[in-house]
């Protein structure tokens, strides 16, 4: 398929998944269930959803000189992911993420960068010519912010198209929100960047709006199992997503994100890229894990042909 080039930067992590049936108190200790360490980070779990879900794409990162660190890069290459720009840093660790699954499959996370830290602007500066090829550049939050702001700018001298899940949540310079032609936040995000807190459809339009009012053309408010709120140049709307009995939540956005990029990249109008892209998170969401609950293209097409 005809498709448009995409460079994610972003993180790797090993994520440590628990599951308890309630998330412990201060100096509460709970017994949990079905320890695993799955790949992760949401860098690496949105360059897996483009690259399973059909993307051309390039993903600038680094992990560290451990040997989990080069079983991640090599599952990498097969999710169909150009790994040419991830490096492995000496005297580094791969990033981790420990991560509490509740019974309701909610999760919290906690996260060492460790060679996550390793992605300056001088490294970019290294693989700078997949930003000035691609057409869209995707990144989120976990890598050093001086890097991001550095890729949005090389991005937007080159007519490279800036997508911005800015996840984790914090708060965010003009300077950089000047350049994002799209942000993804969920509502918790989208509180931490405008200040309105997202509680209602109109509490999404108003965050929507101030994010408009700082310069970017298309916001989507991500807001967990009722869908997104995709509003367009001030004009917007809930489109809701499909409802899916969810054993954990870990890596929807990432899911969401990856395979609404890869969509726009192909062409597709808006309100299908996000149908496309719920499909991707619902499916993503049945199954445990980060990147091994990502789908593949032909799993996506066949879940949205079931709901015609
Ligand atoms: O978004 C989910 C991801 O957040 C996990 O894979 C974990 O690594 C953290 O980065």
């Amino acid at each position: 398929m005809e498709t448009g080039k995409l460079v994610v930067l972003g993180s790797i992590n090993a994520d440590h998944i628990l599951n308890i049936e309630h998330f412990p108190q201060p100096g509460e200790t709970v017994i949990g269930k079905q320890y695993k360490v799955a790949f992760g980070g949401k860098g690496a779990n949105q360059a897996v959803a483009a690259g399973r879900s059909g993307a051309d794409i390039a993903f600038i990162a680094c992990v560290g000189a451990d040997d989990i660190g080069e079983r991640i890069r090599k599952q990498l290459a097969t999710d169909r992911i150009d790994t040419q720009p991830i490096e492995a840093i000496t005297d580094s660790t791969t990033g981790v993420a420990l991560i509490f699954v509740n019974g309701e499959g909610e999760n919290v996370i906690g996260i060492d960068a460790g060679a996550n830290a390793a992605v300056t602007p001088d490294y970019l500066a290294r693989y700078q010519q997949k930003v000035v090829d691609a057409d869209a550049l995707l990144m989120q939050l976990e890598s050093p912010l001086e890097t991001v702001i550095a890729a949005a700018h090389l991005a937007k001298q080159h007519q490279t198209q800036v997508i911005l899940n800015p996840a984790p949540a914090r708060e965010l310079p003009d300077e950089l929100l000047a350049m994002i032609d799209m942000i993804t936040p969920n509502e918790t995000e989208a509180h931490r960047l405008t200040g309105i807190a997202v509680n209602n459809d109109d509490d999404a339009a108003r965050a929507a709006q101030a994010l408009h009012d700082k310069g970017i053309a298309t916001v989507i408010i991500t807001l967990g199992s009722r869908g997104v709120w995709l509003s367009e140049n001030g004009r917007g709307k809930l489109v809701p997503g499909f409802k899916v009995k969810a054993v954990d939540t870990i890596a929807a956005g990432d899911t969401f994100n990856g395979a609404l990029v890869t969509a726009l990249l192909e062409g597709k109008m808006m309100a299908d890229a996000v149908r496309f892209a719920h499909a991707a998170a619902a499916i993503a969401v049945t199954r445990p894990g980060a990147q091994p609950s990502v789908p593949w293209r032909e799993e996506i097409d066949a879940f949205l042909q079931q709901q015609e």
